[in-house]
């Protein structure tokens, strides 16, 4: 064992002065730990020097009797070398040694005993004059003090326990000192919460003391087959083991319940035999009986043979619960249509708590039932491919066949017959940019269910060829691309990529354009930083692709060629083939550099953090959606980053000691309904989950997933934003985690549905619109009256003083990434970007993804520095989106010049129908100096106190339309 030194203190000094003055001396000794060295050391000084040493004697005893004090060690002045004693036994437990220069004799042990060591030491010095006789002596005393762990607690009670019944148990530990031991309990290494307090009784006969600990222990089910620990322990002790005591595994009974409720119905022909299986789970393991449809129980080889039942018992831990599984299968021989078809019963029963019960239906067989859940798993300008959930099958071996048709017209195509294990089509050979109805059939050999499950989708626009009326040139010359053949009547807009010299992969190159002409690469396309300081304006070649605006598709790239270079030697870059045309490569004009220089200069930074390697503004090409939106519900992939202090012991996380919320939920429980939005790589459905909340209870969820084919960074990203609401213990105003399951691919996060769905679109849709046609309509809310909007700022507000008060930023604080409840509460949702951070840790970004500028603090989008102060501007940003019904922030300004502005301090100008207070506290919220912003918790007070006063904070029928017109279309490396 191992004393640590911070614990060393004397325990006594005594200074003994002979009567002539000849001698002072002192004992000391150290705090002491059974099993652990201590030293006691006897100093002296002889006054006068005259004298001399003549003896040194060490004791121990309770008061010093002289000779029959039990003496350990003797140092004789005439010996020749310092004789010592290995204390009065041979087994090196002692060290006598005497330092004559110092004047100082120790005694050492190596293994303090509490029972053999503890007491009172002497010391006794004896000096006489040189060269003389009659010695005077004197001496001193200290109390050694040992202190000792208790023996190996014992624990008392029952190992059989019963959910939800609350059980003592009792950990007892003897001869412990002194007594502020402690007794403290823990589950799996898990301490137990609300520990119980430790009494500490003097035991007569040892002089130590007798601890005891009552746990009043509630098991789950969970608990079954957990050992349960008593461990002593003892603030300053760090001497390990602590003695503990391991108890179990205990047995936990919990109720039976039958965990293959979702199989209701058995379709049979007549004369074949049937299976019905039951099964249950419970322990101790659970009996399963079985009910005719009349009501009588069923007797195996009952009913002259007809009924067979055969149980078998497996242990499972699925759910991380241990228990005995009873499988039971009821056969009905030769089914006899007349009599055998009905309602049969099994109930399930162990003893403990109620009996479960579940009805299956015997049937003849029928057609299948509808597919559910038909989900777009993939789109391109001619192709739809859908995934489905097959419904039951009738008792028949079931198949499907697949239908399309443009939605304007009636005639349907189908496809040939798909097999019934597998769920998926591709649907091809469709018109570019045109919606259709895909249908899917379930058929057997009963018959079609005539209802199908449905879905309409578009395809993606085509590739912006000559073919297809465009004209796309690419003058290297000029630094420039004509657009031509856009028809923006449709919603067309051509989107560019452009590839540098010298740097690998494509760059997203600016906002999508809306209108045919010539566009000037350096204005349009934002510089990246890693080209900071280097001639600008090398672009080596361009791409486009054709998107359409209001459903934000896009259609395959196609390379924009040069006038010389011919389109045969040109393929586009997808399947896809396209004509382009060009022109003559030139000298890159000193012009062009001059534009691109300045434009560097505006995003150049001042320190070496700002030169980190992550683009600025352009980040990813790579992932890059088809859609125009990368991030319309969170489930895009993010950028890899990392953490700047992870030194940093977490001393005072939150939630460090939250248990982990188990809400693994069985993906069969879940039936999908309907895509509730979707992203580059990941979708969320609307789901019906059985059993969630409560036994049987069907609740509506939404449901986060991957898309096929996501990578796996983008599930390591969804699986640490569940991780991260794992963590967060549930708030009103933070969108609840319900359930995960991610054993097995897709990964699914289930979280609570919100019907209003997200905020941003919630207020757009309650604008009056005007009679003129902007591409971000304004106007007073024909819904929203001041107070709720100055409500919805109070809850984001209240949601985020609890996020920061968890430790965690958020990073993607934005109206469109906060849903609100039917009865209009605003949760704040979408951790993707979040990260959990200890106090004034700061988070570096290391990779590339695309960000949300206008939503982003200055230091962000300078540094990379993320902090809750960061989150507070945002939500400065969220309070203009409030006051404008959504409007798009900076509606007038690009990104590059939002940031050029920003920079010289400009800040969004107080809304004409705004509040001053308002205004006020979105300016404090963009204050550039982080730590001059207010905290959440001061927000929200002040939005709670503006709330009380009830005064027209937001002036709603007070809108100025034409402002908040976009000017500058939404960057497609920026979230929008
Ligand atoms: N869209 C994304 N997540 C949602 C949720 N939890 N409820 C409603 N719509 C959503």
């Amino acid at each position: 064992m191992k004393m640590s030194g911070l614990l060393l203190f004397f325990v006594g000094i005594l200074i003994k002065v002979c009567n002539g003055q000849e001698l002072t001396m002192t004992l000391e000794s150290e705090a002491s730990y059974e099993g652990n060295p201590t030293t006691l050391s006897c100093s002296y000084t002889i006054l006068d020097n005259t004298y001399e040493l003549f003896d040194l004697e060490w004791f121990k005893g309770d008061s010093f009797t002289g000779p029959s004090t039990l003496k350990i060690a003797d140092f004789w002045r005439a010996a020749a070398s310092p004789s010592y004693y290995n204390g009065y036994d041979d087994s090196s437990q002692y060290l006598v040694s005497r330092d004559n220069d110092n004047s100082v004799s120790s005694f050492d042990i190596f293994n303090v005993g509490f029972s053999n060591d503890r007491g009172r030491y002497w010391c006794r010095v004896t000096v006489r004059p040189i060269g003389g006789t009659g010695p005077v002596g004197e001496k001193a005393s200290t109390d050694l003090i040992v202190y000792s762990p208790p023996d190996i607690p014992v624990i008392s009670g029952s190992l059989t326990m019963t959910e939800d019944m609350a059980t003592t148990l009792t950990c007892t530990a003897d001869l412990g000192y002194p007594d502020d031991w402690y007794l403290a309990w823990s589950n799996e290494g898990t301490p137990i919460e609300n520990q119980p307090d430790t009494t500490a009784v003097l035991s007569r006969t040892s002089q130590r003391f007798m601890f005891t600990s009552q746990l009043e222990f509630t098991p789950k089910r969970q608990d079954n087959t957990h050992f349960i620990t008593c461990t002593a322990s003892r603030a300053l002790w760090t001497s390990t083991p602590l003695p503990e005591k391991t108890w179990g595994p205990i047995n936990v009974q919990y109720e039976g319940n039958i965990t293959n409720k979702h199989l209701t119905e058995v379709g049979i022909g007549g004369g074949l035999t049937a299976n019905l299986t039951c099964i249950a789970k419970g322990n101790p393991e659970p009996t399963i009986t079985w009910l005719d449809p009349d009501g009588v129980e069923i007797i195996n080889g009952g009913n002259g043979n007809k009924y067979m039942v055969v149980e078998s018992y497996t242990t499972s831990d699925t759910d991380l619960t241990i228990g005995n599984v009873t499988t039971s299968t009821l056969s009905i021989w030769a089914v006899d249509p007349q009599v055998d078809y009905g309602v049969y019963a099994c109930n399930s029963n162990n003893g403990i708590g109620q009996a479960d019960k579940h009805e299956i239906i015997v049937n003849r067989t029928r057609v299948p039932d509808q597919p559910t859940g038909v989900v777009l798993t993939d789109q391109t300008s001619s192709s739809l491919a859908v995934r489905w959930s097959a419904g039951y099958d009738g008792g028949e071996t079931q198949w499907f066949h697949v239908s399309h048709k443009k939605t304007a017209d009636s005639s349907e195509t189908f496809s040939d017959m798909i097999e019934g294990g597998v769920t998926t089509y591709n649907v091809d050979g469709l018109e570019s940019y045109t919606e259709y109805e895909i249908q899917v059939y379930a058929e057997n050999d009963v018959g079609r269910n005539p209802s199908p499950g449905s879905i309409l989708e578009y395809t993606l626009p085509g590739v912006p060829t000559s073919d297809s009326g465009f004209t796309l040139l690419f003058d290297s010359n000029e630094g420039t691309v004509k657009i031509d053949g856009l028809n923006a009547n449709n919603g067309e807009c051509i989107q560019l990529e452009v590839k540098r010299e010298g740097i690998s992969g494509w760059a997203s190159c600016g906002d999508c354009i809306e209108t045919n002409g010539t566009f000037t690469l350096s204005y349009w396309c934002l510089q990246t930083r890693k080209r900071r300081g280097r001639a600008i304006g090398d672009v080596e070649m361009v791409r486009a692709k054709l998107c359409q605006l209001t459903s934000q598709l896009c259609g395959d790239f196609i390379n924009v060629m040069e006038p010389e270079n011919t389109p045969v030697t040109n393929p586009p870059v997808s399947s896809t083939t396209g004509t382009a045309v060009g022109v003559t490569v030139g000298v890159i004009s000193i012009a062009l550099i001059v534009v691109f220089a300045l434009g560097l200069f505006f995003w150049s930074k001042k320190n070496k953090n700002r030169n980190g390697p992550a683009e600025e503004i352009n980040l990813t090409t790579q992932r890059k959606p088809k859609g125009l939106e990368q991030k319309r519900y969170g489930l895009e992939g993010t950028a890899e980053y990392q953490e700047v202090a992870d030194i940093v012991e977490p001393t005072d996380r939150t939630y460090a000691n939250v248990l982990f919320k188990d809400k693994s939920f069985p993906r069969d429980m879940l039936k999908i309904i309907k895509e509730l939005g979707h992203g580059a790589f990941g979708e969320v459905f609307l789901a019906e989950a059985t059993g969630i909340l409560k036994k049987s209870k069907v609740t509506l969820v939404a449901v986060k997933t991957l898309k096929e084919g996501a990578s796996q960074s983008d599930k390591d990203d969804l699986l640490r934003e569940l991780d991260l609401m794992k963590k967060l213990p549930d708030h009103k105003n933070v969108v609840r985690l319900m359930g995960f399951s991610v054993e097995q691919d897709p990964l699914y996060i289930i979280v609570e549905y919100l019907s209003k769905g997200n905020l941003k679109d919630l207020m757009k849709d309650s604008r009056v619109k005007g009679t003129r046609v902007y591409g971000n309509l304004h106007g007073a809310s024909k819904s929203l009256s001041s107070g709720d909007l100055m409500k919805f700022a109070n809850d984001v507000a209240d949601g985020m003083h609890y996020i920061s008060s968890q430790k965690c930023i958020h990073r993607d604080l934005a109206a469109r990434n906060v849903l609100v409840a039917q009865d209009m509460t605003c949760k704040v949702s979408d951790f993707g970007l979040a990260r959990d951070v200890i106090d004034n840790r700061v988070y570096e970004r290391k990779s590339e993804g695309r960000l949300p500028l206008r939503w982003m603090a200055l230091e962000s989008i300078l540094d990379e520095m993320y902090t809750t102060k960061s989150d507070v501007w945002s939500f400065g940003v969220l309070l203009w989106e409030i006051v404008t019904l959504g409007a798009r922030p900076y509606p007038t300004m690009s990104a590059k010049l939002m940031l050029k502005q920003l920079r010289i301090g400009f800040r969004m100008p107080q809304p004409t129908h705004c509040q001053e207070e308002l205004y006020e506290m979105m300016l404090k919220c963009w204050e550039e100096e982080p730590d001059r912003r207010p905290t959440f918790e001061r927000i929200a007070d002040e939005l709670r106190q503006m709330r009380e006063l009830d005064k027209d904070y937001i002036v709603v029928n007070a809108y100025e339309e034409t402002i908040y017109a976009v000017t500058i279309p939404d960057g497609e490396q920026e979230k929008c």
